[in-house]
């Protein structure tokens, strides 16, 4: 899919999204937010930051910039801002695969379910790891594919479905991760049936550069 459709899809998604992809994927966003223990003053960026589920969770004593490709989507997103009066957050429309950002913006940036919603993954994690500082956080909150053949085997299946209806389902972490120099410092499983990942990276610039991984996608 292309920016243009990403756009439409999720802006066509944004009056139901919290109805479908509300409650049943929000254990990860609190995981997310809850593994930070959010430092006074913290400068967090969430990319894809969709109607704004995870943006209550968040201390009143950090930053929070949120960007978003769908109109629709940071409507609802900015109408929670201000309903819950979130003075510490700021929302924007922009492509997280072209952030009008400079390098080495943010302390902390969060992709929760977004690398496989996006169009062109590599310029999303290359974005992410130039407007967060070395040593800061990349935390990654998504389904990836894994080593078991038959699962891996379905997921293939469906990802041209799924491409239509804006998300991918045949990515794996090692691939996200290859060509980058992050580093994972901490890994768990979460939401129901223990399927999606919760990554925590350290964004370390210029440090060795992970390998490709030919047994997974
Ligand atoms: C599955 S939703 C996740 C929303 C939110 N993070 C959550 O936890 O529910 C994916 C979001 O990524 C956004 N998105 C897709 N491609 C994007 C891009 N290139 N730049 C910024 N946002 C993008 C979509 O508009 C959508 O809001």
């Amino acid at each position: 899919m292309d920016l243009k459709k990403v756009e439409r899809v999720y802006s066509n998604y944004a009056s139901f999204y919290d109805h479908i992809f509300g409650k049943v994927f929000h254990e990860g966003r609190e995981s997310a937010v809850r593994n930070l223990n959010v430092p006074p003053g913290e400068r967090i960026l969430e990319v894809g930051v969709g109607t704004g589920l995870s943006l209550p969770l968040y201390p009143a004593h950090c930053r929070v910039t949120g960007i978003d490709l769908s109109s629709g989507m940071l409507d609802k997103a900015r109408e929670r801002a201000a309903a819950q009066r979130l003075s510490h957050v700021e929302l924007h429309q922009m492509d997280a695969g072209n952030m009008k950002f400079q390098d080495d913006s943010f302390d902390t940036v969060v992709a929760a379910y977004v690398v496989t919603a996006v169009p062109d993954y590599r310029k999303v994690m290359a974005e992410m790891i130039r407007v967060c500082r070395t040593g800061g956080r990349i935390i990654l909150l998504n389904h990836f594919s894994n080593g078991n053949k038959l699962i891996a085997a379905v997921e293939k299946a469906i990802s041209p479905l799924c491409k239509h209806i804006g998300f991918r389902t045949d990515l794996s972490l090692n691939h996200v991760l290859e060509g980058t120099s992050l580093q994972v410092a901490k890994k768990e499983m979460v939401n129901p049936l223990r399927f999606w990942h919760l990554v925590e990276c350290v964004n370390q610039k210029n440090g060795p550069k992970n390998g490709s991984h030919p047994s997974s996608h």
